[in-house]
């Protein structure tokens, strides 16, 4: 086994939003989070919100002096760090600047009475940075300032882990990136998907998934491919240049998260009804996968030869049409659904061809 050179013991999620109140209610009533500390600073104010494994902070500006309010005013709410937890913040910050990465913030303490945290920062594709944090001498809950706050316990929604997280980049920066990626923190690429492969309106994207040496950390990373204007370039234009697209969280059992989504009000992508009789002929003998739910839900599925996946994505959770969160049980396959693409393109065109038809009179 080759030694991890860039080692990440996990992932805190910071997003800028206009108010860290409302996006911490929804986040808390609709998807399940626990707000579990709050930090108040001269510029901004944060909270930290957890579910199993995922750790989101949600921060918003104090004035329209704040940095956080300039970001939330060119990008909208979203994602602005993606931190990642690391044994030795000062060793990966040297490896990654004589790697090449683009620098934000050099080594640095940050104290309270909780102990010490070492932090740092390097910039990815647009604004979006990606912290370095040690909290090997810290015994707080975050990063010093935040203060733990009461708050009555939520089951959740079976929600457990990222497991992906899509950025959107300008057309002929992806490659760029995915080389940023594998130079500056040793990443591979896991799976490449071109618009040569298949072309369809749910497809004018080219997409790289670069993933850590663990295989735990995956980003896939986009960019628009043909001519028409794909939602790539929608995405740019709406969020004032790349970012994070969609974050994918996972659970074990996506029929019960988005049964509770869905009566909780949550809108998501709607599916052409054809698209399940192609997943009943790909699933046939798959007999754990109830195809009528997932029809009744608009749950997505995909197989390859390691097993199968089960994938949905919510409508945009911010107010431009920006970022969404997608919901995904995986088992077996590693799959990021591309195999839906041509299985909804099929589908459109099975109903286009059948509503011909009835408009002939000959149905
Ligand atoms: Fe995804």
């Amino acid at each position: 086994m080759t030694k991890d050179s860039f080692p990440i013991l996990g992932i805190d999620l910071e997003f800028f939003v206009r108010s860290a109140q409302t996006t911490a209610q929804f986040l808390v009533d609709i998807f399940g989070f626990t707000e579990v500390a709050y930090a108040a600073r001269t510029y901004s104010t944060s909270r930290l919100l957890v579910q199993n494994d995922i750790r989101f902070i949600v921060t918003e500006g104090s004035g329209a002096d704040s940095p956080v309010a300039q970001h939330v005013a060119k990008h909208g709410d979203g994602v602005r760090d993606i931190a990642f937890r690391v044994p030795d913040v000062r060793e990966a910050y040297k490896k990654a600047m004589l790697r090449g990465a683009i620098a934000h913030m050099p080594p640095h303490y940050e104290c309270d009475h909780y102990g010490t945290v070492v932090c740092a920062a390097i910039r990815t594709y647009g604004d979006t940075i990606h912290s370095l944090v040690e909290r090997t001498r810290y015994s707080g809950l975050h990063l010093p300032g935040f203060e733990a706050v009461w708050s009555s316990p939520n089951p959740g929604i079976g929600l457990i882990t990222i497991d992906h997280m899509v950025g959107n980049v300008e057309r002929g920066q992806m490659n760029r990136w995915v080389k940023y990626y594998a130079d500056v923190m040793g990443f591979t690429n896991l799976i490449s998907f071109t618009d040569k492969d298949i072309k369809t309106e749910y497809t004018a994207l080219m997409s790289k998934v670069m993933q850590n040496s663990t295989g735990k950390v995956k980003f896939p990373i986009n960019e628009p491919a043909s001519e028409n204007k794909s939602h790539v370039d929608e995405y740019l234009h709406y969020n004032g240049g790349p970012g994070v697209q969609h974050i994918a969280m996972e659970t074990k059992d996506i029929v019960t998260t988005v049964r509770t989504l869905r009566e909780r009000g949550v809108e998501f992508s709607t599916i052409p009804r054809k698209y399940y009789d192609i997943v009943r002929k790909r699933f046939a003998d798959v007999e754990r996968v109830d195809i009528d739910t997932l029809a009744e839900l608009s749950i997505l599925a995909d197989r390859d030869p390691d097993g199968y996946m089960l994938q949905i994505f919510t409508r945009p959770v911010v107010d431009r049409p920006t970022l969404f969160f997608e919901i995904i049980e995986r088992q077996g396959s590693q799959s990021f659904g591309h195999g839906n693409f041509q299985a909804l393109y099929e589908a459109k065109e099975l109903e286009k061809a059948e509503r011909e038809q009835a408009e002939r009179g000959t149905l």
